[in-house]
C-alpha cells in the first residue's frame, strides 16, 4: 500500500497529494508518470508526477475531479493508501542548456511544468514560466513556479490575474519585451498546446507537449494512446509523453479523446486491452 502523507485542496476540485511511493521517488525524473489505483474495483488512472523528494521517498501529485475515478482519489485523506503506484512511466524530458526558456502550464498542466522549470533552471536555463488558467481563483501553483523560475507571466481568460488572454499572449508579451526563446514546454489541454505550437512553428523556436491520450495498460500494449507524430504512429505512454508540438496531430488527439469520452467506448478499449495484452 502506498500511504497518502499529505493533501493539500489547491482550488475547489484539484488536490495535491504527497504520496509514500519510495521505489518510484529513488527513480522517477521530471516528465514521468505513474499509473495508480485506488482499490481492486478501482480503475487503473494515469497521473503526472509533479514532484519528488528521494530522501523522505514521496512523489507529489494533482488531481483534478473530472469524473468518478478522480473524484475518489480527490476525497482520500491523509489516512488513505493507494493499491498501486506503479512507475516511473514514459519517458524523462530532455534537460539540457538550451539557453532562454518558456515553461507553459495551463491549468491542470502548471502541475507537470513545475518540476520540468525547476530542472531546467537548475542547469542553467534562463526560465520564463507563462502561467494560465480561467480565472485567478484556478490559478495554481503560483508562487512554487515562482520559486522555480527568473519571471512568471499570468494570463487569466477573465482578467482577474495577469494580462487578460491566453497563454499565447502571455508568449507574445515575453517576445515583445525583446527576449529571444531558444525552446518552450507547453503543458495543458490539447486546445492550448495546438494554440502554442501553431504560435511557434512560424518562429521556429522548439517546442515541446505533453500529450494525455486515455491510457489503459501504459505498457506499449493495448494501442489505447497512440498519437501520429509527423507520418509516424507512436504510443504515448512508452515513446511520450513529450513530443514534438510541430509534428503532433493536435486534430485526431481531440477527436480521439472525444470518442473517449464515452464510458462505453472507453470500457471497449478496456476490453480489447485485456484481449490483446493477455494481461490483467
Ligand atoms: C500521461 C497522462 C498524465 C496525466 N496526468 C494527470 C495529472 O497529473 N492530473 C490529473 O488530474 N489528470 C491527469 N491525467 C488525466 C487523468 O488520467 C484522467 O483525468 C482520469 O483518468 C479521469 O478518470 P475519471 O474516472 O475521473 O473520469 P472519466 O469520467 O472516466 O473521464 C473523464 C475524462 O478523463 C479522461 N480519461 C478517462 N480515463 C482515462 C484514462 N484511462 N487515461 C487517460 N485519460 C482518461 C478522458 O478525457 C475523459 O473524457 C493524465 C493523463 C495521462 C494520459
Ligand atoms: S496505454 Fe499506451 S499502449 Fe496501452
Amino acid at each position: 500500500m502506498y500511504k497518502v502523507a499529505n493533501r493539500r485542496q489547491l482550488a475547489p476540485s484539484i488536490v495535491l497529494f504527497e504520496v509514500e511511493a519510495p521505489e518510484v521517488a529513488q527513480k522517477v525524473e521530471p516528465g514521468q508518470f505513474v499509473i495508480v489505483r485506488t482499490d481492486e474495483k478501482g480503475e487503473r488512472i494515469p497521473l503526472t508526477v509533479m514532484d519528488f523528494d528521494r530522501t523522505k521517498g514521496t512523489i507529489t501529485i494533482v488531481v483534478q475531479d473530472v469524473g468518478y475515478s478522480s473524484a475518489i482519489i480527490n476525497q482520500m485523506t491523509e489516512r488513505s493508501a493507494f493499491l498501486d503506484f506503479i512507475g516511473p512511466l514514459g519517458v524523462p524530458t530532455e534537460i539540457e542548456n538550451y539557453g532562454t526558456v518558456v515553461c507553459i502550464g495551463g491549468g491542470l498542466g502548471i502541475a507537470p511544468i513545475y518540476p520540468i522549470a525547476r530542472a531546467l533552471k537548475e542547469v542553467g536555463n534562463q526560465v520564463v514560466a507563462v502561467l494560465g488558467s480561467r480565472s485567478a481563483d484556478l490559478l495554481i501553483l503560483e508562487e512554487e513556479m515562482r520559486a522555480v523560475s527568473h519571471e512568471v507571466v499570468i494570463a487569466t481568460n477573465d482578467g482577474s490575474a495577469g494580462v487578460q488572454g491566453f497563454v499565447t499572449d502571455g508568449l507574445a508579451y515575453i517576445l515583445n519585451q525583446g527576449k529571444t526563446i531558444n525552446a518552450v514546454w507547453a503543458i495543458g489541454p490539447v486546445v492550448m498546446m495546438k494554440a502554442v505550437a501553431e504560435f511557434t512553428k512560424p518562429l521556429g523556436i522548439k517546442t515541446i507537449v505533453s500529450m494525455n491520450p486515455v491510457m489503459v495498460d501504459g505498457t506499449g500494449m493495448c494501442g489505447a494512446c497512440r498519437v501520429s507524430i509527423g507520418s509516424e504512429t507512436k504510443f504515448a505512454c512508452v515513446d511520450g509523453p513529450e513530443f514534438d508540438g510541430h509534428l503532433v496531430d493536435f486534430d485526431l488527439a481531440m477527436q480521439r479523446l472525444s470518442y473517449f469520452k464515452d464510458e462505453e467506448n472507453r470500457a471497449r478499449a478496456r476490453l480489447q486491452c485485456n484481449h490483446e495484452g493477455g494481461h490483467h
